[in-house]
């Protein structure tokens, strides 16, 4: 008999219609009604001291593997919170109110992203189910994770990716990683269009990685696991948004403390979209409930630069659910943020990443957060990613001609 896969009580469950399922690694939508699926997890049972170890497998008992299954990990999760008392203090003398501030640095993760979080769990099934081949569509970060946990895992990976829209350190680890890559002229969203026609047309042969895969999000909402045993559960909570899997993971990974009676409470999750790619934003805005798709999404932010969210509807309802709110930021102030995070706390971020404190500030400014409330920003990919954003950061930079030149320029810089 074959081992199972799957923990007991496992289940699959439509976010649109609510039809249960047994736990299929390859269902993807539901069969009565096309609509994406989440897992759900047993909760009973689960207390704090159920946790051990380091790191996204510490949480194994609300995840849906079976505890036989031996995960392909790189030792991914355990990222740092940072307090931020710089920038608290830069908020409080421009608004007269000082929130706490921490940033969730999920570019300490093995391959800079908090991706890793998720395909340490995909990976895993795919090399539990033998499959012949792995896809993703990605803006970047998906690829270059995905690329390294295929490769432990030793299954074939073939990425695809914007053509001349992937940040340099992004496209180097695919390589780096051995990944086979397809580079398409278009969007991201036609990427993603390719891979769920590929997945389609190949009757489960091709498994997919990207995050329509409810599975990767497991491994995803460790997040909020994390936070919640380091600090408790904060008031807010800031995610960079393209696709909407990362803030509905961290969502259910609270609801999921909630549900297991470890926690008392549940944060208000606050969507950050850059302004040329907000089909989520511009909708919540104009009171919609509905994303207001991007034909053609820009932005510095190309992790970000999304207009056809997949994941759109578990986005809105973590959104709505938690009485938070989507905010769109420019890609002038995402420069700006990224830069108060590298200068003034030494946090290194790329643009996307960067934009959780941008969207933060703009509300801040707004009046919309309280003294003393707690907000954890997440930061979601490493400044390393993208030289060229960093280079475009403007900085006291002089040439000199000579050693000499530079002692006296050393020199003079004490006054
Ligand atoms: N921040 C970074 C650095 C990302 O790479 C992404 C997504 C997000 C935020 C948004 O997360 O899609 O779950 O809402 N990057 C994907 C990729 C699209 O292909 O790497 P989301």
């Amino acid at each position: 008999m074959q081992r199972p896969l799957f923990r007991k009580g496992v289940m699959l469950r439509c976010v649109s219609c609510g039809a249960l399922y047994e736990p299929d690694p390859k269902l993807f939508r539901c069969p009565r009604c096309g609509g994406l699926l989440e897992v759900v997890v047993p909760t009973e049972g689960v207390s704090w001291s159920s946790f051990r170890g380091r790191g996204v497998w510490r949480y194994r008992s609300l995840l849906p593997l079976a505890d036989e299954v031996k995960p392909v990990s790189l030792r991914e999760g355990d990222t740092p919170l940072i307090r931020c008392e710089n920038i608290e203090e830069y908020v409080r003398r421009r608004t007269g109110r000082a929130p706490r501030i921490y940033v969730k640095f999920e570019g300490a993760n093995p391959t800079g992203s908090f991706k890793d979080r998720g395909m340490t769990v995909v990976s895993t099934i795919a090399r539990e189910l033998r499959v012949r081949l792995v896809a993703a569509a990605s803006t970047g970060n998906t690829a270059s994770s995905a690329a390294a946990y295929t490769a432990r895992a030793g299954l074939r990976m073939v990425l695809v990716l914007p053509r001349g829209k992937v940040a340099l350190g992004k496209l180097g680890q695919s390589i780096l990683h051995g990944a086979s890559i397809i580079e398409v002229d278009g969007s991201f969203d036609d990427a993603m269009k390719a891979v769920m026609e590929a997945v389609e047309a190949s009757r489960g042969a091709i498994y997919p990685f990207n995050s329509f895969n409810p599975w990767r999000l497991e491994g995803q909402k460790t997040i909020a696991f994390e936070v919640a045993e380091e600090i408790g559960v904060p008031d807010y909570v800031v995610v960079p948004v393209g696709n909407g899997g990362n803030i509905s993971a961290i969502w259910k990974g609270f609801n999921e403390l909630y549900d297991a009676g470890l926690v008392g409470k549940k944060p208000r999750m606050i969507g950050v979209q850059a302004a040329g790619a907000a089909p989520l934003a511009e909708a919540f805005e104009r009171g919609l409930d509905k994303p207001l798709f991007v034909e053609h999404p820009e932005t510095i932010a190309t992790a970000i630069r999304i207009g056809k969210p997949v994941n759109w509807p578990k986005a809105m309802r973590a959104v709505r659910e938690s009485g938070g709110r989507f905010v769109k930021v420019s890609d002038d102030e995402i420069l700006d943020a990224m830069k108060m995070l590298g200068a003034r706390e030494g946090i290194g971020a790329e643009p996307a990443g960067a934009s959780s404190l941008a969207g933060f500030l703009k509300l801040a400014e707004e009046g919309y957060f309280d003294e003393g409330d707690t907000v954890v920003l997440i930061v979601t990919g490493h400044a390393l990613k993208d030289p060229d954003s960093m280079l475009r950061l403007s900085v006291d930079r002089r040439e000199a001609r000579s050693s000499e030149e530079a002692v006296r320029m050393l020199l003079s810089m004490l006054h």
